[in-house]
């Protein structure tokens, strides 16, 4: 058990990107609600997740996490949850086939609802009012009234994590990720780009080897493996009032659990190691991640590894690296070598969304080319300094939005203004999805390549 620490010791910290609730009794009856109801997730799973992570840590494994940058009240529906999941398992697909590797699927959802932001304020021509801060705080809509922060917002975000939830665990378990329908997991709008031929390429390979598997008597009536997939949520703990109501102590282990996702993560604005973001993590025993910025040192990155992992657990603690391309060079290696020198365990993973943020005409937007050309930076560090580049986190959605410029369709930032949806930063599209889950496979494969001819060599 963490010394010193309860679900509320956070209390007594500073503590950064809190909403300004102008009702606090209201708060506090919310909160108190919000702790009498059921978990949405079990420390069983949490523990099963960690453990899959500890593997990726040791290098037999690669994590797939994504999903939006920032779920809404407004976009609930069955379609969109089941094309964020196709997607994913269209990623996860190609990314086994091209490490050889169990892939640990965490979508960023069922939970991801609160959003730090750069600025308390947003100004539209002469109207100045308070940032927008994620459905659970506070609404989109640019008017007084909708930016104050209502606490009944988050027992409605408990309720649809819960329902999202229980239709992902559908999709998981219930037949619908079954291998043997790899074909049907394309999505329409994919089906005419680039991707497709090689998606449906690989996809014929799978069915090929699930017919000869199923000639020899392995099915996927006899074999879970085949039609059922672990699938875990994540999100970022930042609203601590929330996390610390389904904050529960777990009956089989008497450790405490944050019951609101599998995953959760500290942002790269709430990492200061005395405040409260820190304090709430170190004392659940969740896998945890933790953003890394440009502005990181490698001593502060060792500090916050202690105070978050003392035990050096592995599977504990997934480092999500964002510097952005054009710094990541300067940024990774120092921050590797310090972990190594320390003998860390950690999964290093790569986020190459949020330090690629641009405005182009008054969209934020991300250039697809810099995304591609983060990871690419990340694979090749990796490989230079002798560790594992064990994950990717990516903002993505299974629809045909318009958010990021480039891909294979070369969006443009005149597209950009037909199909841009998002509630905060811009998502890859399923297509823009898949393409990237290819160059993965083949650096994964790469990498895959080389061991084995150091092996036989
Ligand atoms: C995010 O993941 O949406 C986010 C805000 O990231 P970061 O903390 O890395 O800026
Ligand atoms: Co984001």
């Amino acid at each position: 058990m963490a010394q010193n620490w309860t679900p509320n010791s956070w209390r007594q910290k500073p503590v950064q990107q809190v909403p300004d609730y102008p009702d606090a009794a209201a708060l506090a009856a919310t909160e108190e609600q919000l702790a009498s109801f059921p978990p949405l997730v079990f420390a069983g799973e949490a523990r099963r997740l960690k453990s899959a992570l500890a593997n990726v840590a040791e290098g037999k494994g690669f994590l797939l996490q994504g999903g939006d940058c920032a779920e809404s009240f407004a976009e609930h529906g069955a379609d969109t949850i089941r094309d964020f999941f196709r997607a994913f398992l269209q990623m996860a697909v190609v990314l086994t086939f091209g490490s050889q590797q169990p892939v640990v699927k965490v979508g960023r959802i069922a939970g991801q609802f609160a959003k730090p932001r750069s600025s308390n304020i947003e100004k539209q021509g002469d109207v100045t009012l308070p940032s927008y801060r994620g459905d659970i705080i506070n609404g989109i809509e640019f008017t007084e009234e909708a930016r104050v922060p209502s606490p009944e917002r988050q027992i409605m975000a408990y309720r649809q994590s819960a329902a999202t939830l229980n239709l992902l665990r559908a999709f998981a378990m219930g037949g619908y990720a079954n291998l043997e329908n790899v074909h049907q997991w394309m999505l329409g709008f994919v089906k005419d780009s680039p991707q497709a031929e090689r998606y449906r390429k690989l996809a014929h390979r799978i069915s090929e080897t699930m017919d000869f598997m199923k000639a020899i008597g392995i099915t996927a009536d006899n074999h879970p493996s085949l039609r059922e997939t672990d699938f875990f949520t994540s999100h970022e703990a930042l609203l601590l009032g929330y996390e610390q109501a389904l904050t529960r102590v777990d009956s089989t282990s008497g450790d405490w659990y944050a019951t609101s996702g599998h995953m959760i993560w500290i942002g790269d604005r709430t990492r200061q190691p005395d405040h409260a973001h820190i304090e709430y993590c170190r004392g659940i025993k969740n896998p945890i991640g933790l953003k890394c910025g440009p502005s990181l040192s490698a001593d502060g990155l060792l500090e916050l590894i202690d105070i978050l992992n003392p035990a050096n657990e592995a599977g504990r603690l997934t480092l999500i690296c964002r510097f952005g391309h054009d710094k990541v060079a300067e940024n990774l290696p120092r921050l590797i070598r310090a972990v190594e020198r320390e003998g860390k365990k950690v999964v290093w993973s790569c986020d190459p969304m949020h330090g690629n943020t641009i405005t182009l005409n008054n969209y934020k937007t991300r250039p697809f080319e810099r995304v591609l050309s983060e990871v690419e930076s990340f694979f090749q560090i990796h490989r230079s300094e002798g560790t594992h580049p064990g994950g990717i986190h990516v903002e993505m959605t299974g629809k045909d939005v318009t958010e990021c410029t480039g891909g294979a369709r070369a969006l443009s930032g005149d597209d950009l203004a037909d199909r841009y949806h998002t509630h905060c930063d811009p998502r890859l599209n399923a297509d823009q999805a898949l393409e990237l889950a290819f160059l993965l496979a083949e650096r994964l494969k790469t990498g895959r390549d080389e061991k084995r001819m150091v092996v036989n060599g």
